[in-house]
């Protein structure tokens, strides 16, 4: 059995969702911190859309499954053999008179090797005292905590009763039913959760730590470590402004709480949409705010990904791209439409170093998938992310600009809510909302757009005010004679940019043609203290263009940053361009190899293909 195996409708699952589909999931959880698992059952309402339906295919990955039922009585079930990274099918016949409407529940218990959790020791966490964990499973991973459909296709609700030691915190991505409540005779207590807008399932999410908060509007409350709350709780301050203005943008907010979690180190994301409570990586925490926009990107997936879904991860663009349109038009807000337009410029920096460095263009940069047999994330990158913007932005210009796009916007979120869709519904809709364009829209090059490899067909004339200062300073450094470096100490200088504006320097640097010498880059360091810099995404951007330019000195300091935080567009591009240097090889697979169980599995995996070892 191969990929033939694998679902109609989602070439990522098992799930034969064209006969049966979950409508709810009630989840019921023990969790061990010894044992590393989470031990109990799922209870699946499945709907058969298919009368004829005579059996139930799941998801699973490296579960234990104990026992199923369908109304008390146990029922055979079948594992298969596990396909590539997508897991074992678990199949289930269905009794000839079973109803449309009916429960399975399956007893199980997951593997301390969960795909989707990380279990850190008390040494791991800033407080020392208690372990912690917490989930990710974005993109195929939840098969590794329950059986379900593990597919964006699917929409459920869920509840969940969870049961963990007394003086821990457990949050889902739901709302709390009440306070939880001590089980007599044992050290725990048992958390009630749920959620009533339907989710797929790489929206369930789980947190259990010694947590601390502090609220700050009547939705929003920061949740962290004690140790950092007060630090992430003034970075984020203005997360209830953010979702104000989304709601302006796209509509009411329905999700009821909006919290935020900030994770320890390894989490490998800047941040995941999980509902009622985002995960945000520590990282953004710098005492700048200028990491903000990790949170007004989250904020907007509460509509675009979480609301307006998609059928597929090959159309993941669809939530990602969308997601940064909506988060710049945040940004417009906050801090005007030439920032906009700057963040724009930052994005396609990316997209350009993306591309550049792309082994597989022909998968890795259309915008549009094809999925089969691959895994998402072995083909994640920033192209949903920048393409799908710069697709949205140009659709927005061609149609006559904010005023005219502004409406559709709001209109897509509300026709599409709660509906899991790909490209072709986007682009109904669009000739749709837009009928009196229709020549305006014919003339966009679709195929080249969705389908085409690299940059993007049309790139917009961006607003470069605020890039120009960064633009004037990289010429400047690039032309400078080597033996007349001295003469760049005076004049405007590094120093006076503000922190979006170094990156903007540092990725002008480093994506011209010409290399930076080291010879300057030194004077950089020592004039700027760069060694010194608190905001990552300006260390991230100096140090992977000292590896680029090949300056040996910071081959450590590389490694450093690389092992002390694990998330994961900050540490893959670092070990690839040293996995790329002769020089720096050895050292980058070695300091990865010793600080491996140190990283989630997810991004233990991803390296360990970057630097082409046997996962
Ligand atoms: N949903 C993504 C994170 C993700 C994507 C997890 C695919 C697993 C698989 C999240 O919304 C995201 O895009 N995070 C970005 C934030 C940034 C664009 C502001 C990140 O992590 O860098
Ligand atoms: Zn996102």
């Amino acid at each position: 059995m191969g990929i033939d195996a694998l679902s109609k409708n989602d070439p990522s699952s098992f799930a034969n969702t064209e006969d049966v589909v979950v409508r709810h999931a009630h989840v019921s959880w023990l969790v061990d911190f010894k044992k590393q698992t989470l031990a109990g059952s799922v209870t699946l309402t499945l709907e058969k859309v298919n009368d004829l339906a005579d059996k139930v295919v799941l998801d699973t990955k490296d579960l234990t499954i104990k026992k199923v039922y369908l109304s008390g009585n146990p029922l055979d079930f079948v594992k298969g053999p596990t396909v590539s990274t997508f897991g074992e099918s678990l199949t289930v016949q269905l009794p000839a008179n079973t109803a449309k409407k009916f429960d399975l529940v399956i007893e199980y218990e997951t593997s301390s090797k969960a795909y989707a959790l990380q279990w850190l020791s008390p040494e791991q966490t800033s407080g020392k005292t208690h372990p912690y964990m917490f989930s990710q499973c974005q993109s195929i991973h939840c098969r590794t905590i329950m059986p379900c459909q593990d597919t964006p296709f699917v929409k459920f609700t869920y509840t969940a009763e969870v049961d963990a030691e007394a003086d821990m915190t457990v949050l889902l991505s739901a709302v709390s039913s009440g306070d939880p409540q001590v089980i007599p005779g044992t050290s725990l207590r048992r958390h009630k959760y749920e959620q009533k807008v339907t989710i797929p399932s790489y929206l369930l999410a789980i947190v259990v730590a010694k947590l601390a908060h502090r609220t700050i509007s009547p939705r929003i409350n920061i949740w962290c470590e004690e140790e950092n709350v007060d630090a992430a709780t003034w970075e984020f301050s203005q997360a209830e402004e953010q979702l104000s203005f989304a709601e302006e943008i796209c509509g009411t907010y329905e999700w009821g709480r909006y919290d935020l979690l900030i994770l320890p180190p390894s989490f490998g994301y800047g941040g995941m949409e999980n509902p009622c409570v985002t995960f945000v990586t520590p990282t953004c925490v710098v005492g700048d705010r200028t990491q903000a926009d990790v949170i007004a990107h989250e904020i907007s997936h509460s509509w675009t990904g979480n609301s307006v879904g998609i059928k597929t991860f090959e159309h993941f663009w669809l939530n990602e791209g969308w997601t940064m349109f909506v988060q710049r038009k945040i940004e417009a807000k906050l801090f005007g439409e030439k920032h906009r337009h700057f963040s724009a410029i930052l994005g396609l920096n990316e997209l350009r170093n993306t591309v550049r460095d792309s082994k597989h263009p022909e998968i890795e940069t259309t915008l549009v998938k094809d999925l089969i047999g691959i895994d998402p994330e072995d083909v994640f990158n920033t192209v949903p992310y920048e393409k799908g913007h710069t697709l949205l932005f140009y659709l927005e210009t061609l149609l006559g600009g904010n005023d005219a796009f502004d409406p559709f916007v709001k209109a897509y979120c509300q026709h599409f809510k709660g509906q899991p869709i790909d490209t072709d519904m986007f682009k109904s809709f669009l000739y749709e909302f837009f009928a009196s364009k229709k020549a305006v829209l014919d003339s966009v090059d679709w195929q080249a757009w969705f389908f085409g490899l690299g940059m993007p067909p049309v790139i917009p004339e961006y607003d470069t005010t605020l890039s120009e200062e960064c633009t004037k300073l990289a010429d400047r450094w690039l032309n400078c004679p080597e033996e007349e470096v001295e003469s760049l100490s005076s004049g405007p200088s590094f120093k006076d940019l503000s922190p979006l504006q170094q990156r903007e320097f540092l990725d002008q640097l480093g994506l011209r043609e010409q290399v930076i010498s080291v010879n300057k880059l030194r004077k950089l360091d020592e004039w700027y203290n760069l060694k010194s810099v608190r905001n990552t995404e300006v260390k991230f951007r100096w140090l992977r263009l000292c590896i680029r330019a090949k300056w040996e000195d910071k081959i450590g300091e590389a490694i450093d940053f690389a092992t002390i935080q694990g998330r994961m567009k900050f540490v893959r591009p670092l070990y690839r361009s040293m996995y790329a240097w002769p020089a720096a090889r050895d050292r980058a697979v070695e300091a990865f190899k010793k600080h491996r169980d140190e990283y989630m599995y997810i991004t233990a995996r991803q390296v360990a293909l970057d630097l082409h070892l046997d996962s």
